[in-house]
């Protein structure tokens, strides 16, 4: 088996992070922040150094990263618990369903209207477009980092400057680069990144990060019990708590601290084999006739490339590729805005992204597959 779907969920996890999950629930298996026995207050500090890490990570203050259950939990944390009647929010072709779907309930529930921006012809977003797109009624704006389907990266430092600017905070989708890139909330120019704990920070599934600057605060999503101030029935507003209601996912926890030691440790060098094995994939296909890759070939990427049959179903070739051993995802990615820019809504695409642990050898059989099956 040749797996190739890290942009989906990162696959094997290193063996540290299956070593923390077992030794949590073999070992302290307690409510973590629930009660004062020693297996809760264990649980509660691998939780609260799980954090430390990410806050350290993600350049934030640790009561300001809040666990969630994956990314599309952050997203929606962070827009609705932001968006106000009427607002205005302005986000990009980019975006994932896990940011258009939640828009989609508030422009037909509360009359919010979003402006799509306009990418240039390499996919990339102008911070001039952005600042004129920005009126007195924006709320929000809402960008995706790297593409999930062309791997692209945005001048996020320089769209949050504006951001910044114009005084509307800034959302960062970093799915596609948290534990593969700078991501900070300095770095970025970002009020709030949401990220999952299952991709490039190597954690497991059921795991996902949003990070808050002090400049926002929004309503939570899920109330309910925090373990503190259990006195009163209003939710606390002490942070995290505010947003932490229900038992937290320690196995899923544990993890995730595993894979942010790793990846705080190897961040670049892990990045720059990714590139170096998506590069010469790349070029092994753009030697394929009749095949179409998609994104500007120049523009600045993360390791994930997609491609099209020109004259063909892109689904059957993921299938096929599938039933010779080799893990792809076909289709449109959840990505209906980009599809649609690329031209591509159709056909779908086939998707390749390798991860930590792909081998050379993998990329170069991988390439011969895909050329034995476009043969005529
Ligand atoms: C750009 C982007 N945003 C959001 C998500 C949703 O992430 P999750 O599956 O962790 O909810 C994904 C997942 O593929 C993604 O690629």
């Amino acid at each position: 088996m040749i797996y190739l779907d890290n942009a989906a969920t990162s696959f094997p996890k290193p063996p540290q992070v299956l070593q923390a999950m077992t030794d949590s629930l073999r070992h302290f298996g307690a409510n973590p922040g629930r009660g004062g026995h020693h297996l809760a207050l264990q649980a509660g500090r691998t939780v609260e150094k799980c954090r430390d890490a990410a806050a350290r990570l993600l350049g934030a203050k640790p009561e300001r990263v809040i666990f969630t259950r994956n990314c599309t939990e952050s997203l929606n944390l962070a827009i609705l618990g932001m968006l106000h009647k009427e607002d205005e929010v302005i986000c990009s072709h980019g975006e994932h369903n896990a940011v258009l779907r939640p828009l989609e309930r508030l422009v037909s529930r509360d009359g919010i209207t979003v402006k799509l921006l306009r990418p240039d012809a390499r996919g990339l977003l102008s911070p001039d477009v952005l600042r004129k797109a920005i009126t007195g009624r924006t709320g929000l704006v809402i960008l995706c980092h790297a593409s999930n389907v062309t791997g692209v990266i945005q001048p996020m430092r320089e769209l949050g400057a504006v951001c910044r600017e114009r005084g509307v905070p800034l959302l960062v989708d970093a799915a596609q680069t948290a534990g593969m890139l700078d991501v900070t909330l300095d770095s970025l120019n970002a009020d709030m990144i949401a990220m999952p704990g299952h991709k490039g920070l190597l954690g497991p599934h059921g795991t996902g990060l949003l990070a808050l600057r002090d400049s926002v605060r929004p309503e939570p999503l899920i109330l309910g019990g925090t373990g503190s101030a259990s006195e009163s029935v209003r939710q606390p507003e002490l942070l995290p708590d505010r947003y932490e209601s229900g038992t937290l996912n320690l196995p899923g926890i544990a993890g995730l601290l595993a894979g942010i030691e790793l990846v705080t440790q190897q961040r670049e060098a892990i990045h720059r084999r990714e590139c170096a094995l998506n590069d010469r994939l790349r070029q092994q296909l753009a030697g394929i006739p009749g095949l179409r890759i998609l994104g500007d070939e120049h523009a600045p990427r993360v390791a994930i490339t997609a491609v099209v049959p020109v004259s063909g179903d892109s689904s059957a070739l993921a299938d096929a590729l599938d039933a010779t051993g080799v893990a792809v995802r076909g289709g449109l990615h959840c990505a209906p805005a980009m599809h649609s820019w690329l031209g591509t809504m159709r056909s779908g695409a086939v998707r390749f992204s390798p991860g930590p642990y792909t081998t050379v050898q993998e990329i170069d059989d991988t390439a011969a597959l895909v050329a034995r099956l476009m043969r005529p």
